[in-house]
């Protein structure tokens, strides 16, 4: 039977202060429920972490290939599919990912770290020097400059590349925001035929050189696997930076916690991946009839893992509505997991490790002024502003 109780794609519902409760209570309905969507209509909603382990380890039962994200609308399937990896499952996704983990080892991430965290302290000074700011945009900077370094995007070409990214992610309207990515592909096409013929040592020669069964990607799936790695490593990092530290100015238990050393960063950084679950969710498509928490998935339908209630499962976490920094396990799917898990995991958390770091290093405080003011988006949630009195420290 539908649950008509709560629209889970309704992007109002994930910045409600009674969410726990919300959810809570909706527990009580099963682990697996069928729900309807403003714009996808019905699918299966797996609130629950153990199912949601079991749909994300499967990427061959519960498919990506008809998208792998909510709002192309009921029916559709977005393009790109069979060509980017974030939508191709096993095997043609592993040949796809294959190219570009080198680049986001960990062994990169680390050896980045301490530029990134420098680039952090940089953007707070500078900040410091303003009356007020507007914190999304502060912390906006960075994973755009990083994602510069990772593309090896030429030096005269940075002040175009963060202005044409500015405007896909930030744009007031989704004309501009358009706009903004038709320039992008034309560009990364540029780069991709160029570095084909003088490749260097970045993740665009690397794929616009990989060969598979001694043949060349094509040009379209470098490119839209590039612009996959673009979108996917600007927004969330955006997003997941700037709602960490609201929840950390929030608290200020927490704040003097985290800048008193006595945590590990690294589990800070965990622990605020659960805490705010920024990928509200993924899709996934039955490719058979499968059991699912009780329920009988049928081939075709579609099922929707929701990260924020499986990363507040209590059967998972311990007091899953308290932030914990050393809570430990801490795996949560913040990140993903499975075939698809984050391939920009490591520089994700190099990048927000760097931010709080620099942020406890830099300010004494945060004081956000007004409410917060939430985006709705149920792809990458986050703030739309975040207006705010920095204290030096
Ligand atoms: C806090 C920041 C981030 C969050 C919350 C996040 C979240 C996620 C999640 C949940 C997935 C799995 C999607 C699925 O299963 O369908 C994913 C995949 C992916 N992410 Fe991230 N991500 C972050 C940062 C990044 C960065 C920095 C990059 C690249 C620079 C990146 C690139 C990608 C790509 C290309 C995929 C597709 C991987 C595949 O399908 O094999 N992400 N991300």
């Amino acid at each position: 039977m539908l649950n008509a109780v709560t629209d889970l794609s309704d992007p109002a519902l994930w910045a409600r202060p009674d969410l726990p409760e919300i959810i809570d209570d909706l527990r009580g309905e099963g682990p697996v429920q069928l729900t309807s969507t403003a714009e996808d209509g019905p699918v299966w909603s797996v609130i629950s972490y153990r199912e949601a382990v079991q749909v994300l380890r499967s990427p061959v039962v519960f498919s990506s290939e008809q998208g792998s994200l909510l709002g192309s609308g009921e029916g559709l399937t977005p393009a790109g599919v069979g060509k980017m990896m974030a939508l191709c499952d096993p095997p043609r996704h592993r040949e796809l990912r294959a190219p570009a983990t080198a680049a986001f080892s960990p062994g990169r991430s680390r050896a980045a770290a301490p530029g990134i965290l420098e680039m952090a302290r940089g953007l707070f000074d500078r900040a410091l020097t303003e009356a007020r700011v507007d914190l999304v945009d502060v912390v906006s900077a960075l994973p755009l400059a990083v994602m510069c370094d990772l593309l090896d995007v030429p030096e005269a070409d940075r002040d175009m590349v963060v202005r044409v990214c500015d405007q896909a992610f930030l744009g007031d309207t989704a004309e501009q925001r358009r706009a903004g990515h038709q320039q992008l592909i034309p560009y990364l096409l540029h780069q991709v035929m160029r570095r084909r013929l003088d490749p260097g040592d970045d993740l665009i020669s690397t794929m616009a050189t990989h060969r598979i069964g001694g043949r060349l990607l094509p040009i379209e799936d470098v490119v839209l696997n590039l612009d996959n790695i673009v979108v996917g490593g600007v927004q969330t990092v955006r997003h997941a930076s700037a709602m960490g530290l609201l929840t950390l100015a929030q608290r200020p238990d927490l704040w003097r916690l985290v800048q008193s050393g006595s945590v590990d960063m690294d589990s800070v950084v965990d622990e605020l991946l659960r805490w705010t679950s920024v990928g509200l969710h993924t899709l996934r498509t039955a490719t058979e009839d499968v059991e699912l928490g009780g329920r009988t998935i049928r081939r075709g339908e579609r099922v929707v893992v929701w990260t924020w209630p499986a990363n507040h499962d209590p059967e998972a976490f311990t007091q899953p509505h308290e932030i914990i920094f050393d809570r430990s396990p801490n795996r949560h799917l913040a990140l993903g997991l499975g075939a698809h898990y984050c391939i920009g995991a490591p520089l994700a958390k190099a990048e927000l490790g760097a931010v709080f770091s620099a942020a406890v290093e830099r300010l004494a405080s945060i004081e956000p002024i007004g409410a917060p003011q939430y985006n709705r988006s149920l792809i990458n949630f986050g703030l739309e502003r975040l207006p705010a009195l920095l204290t030096a420290r």
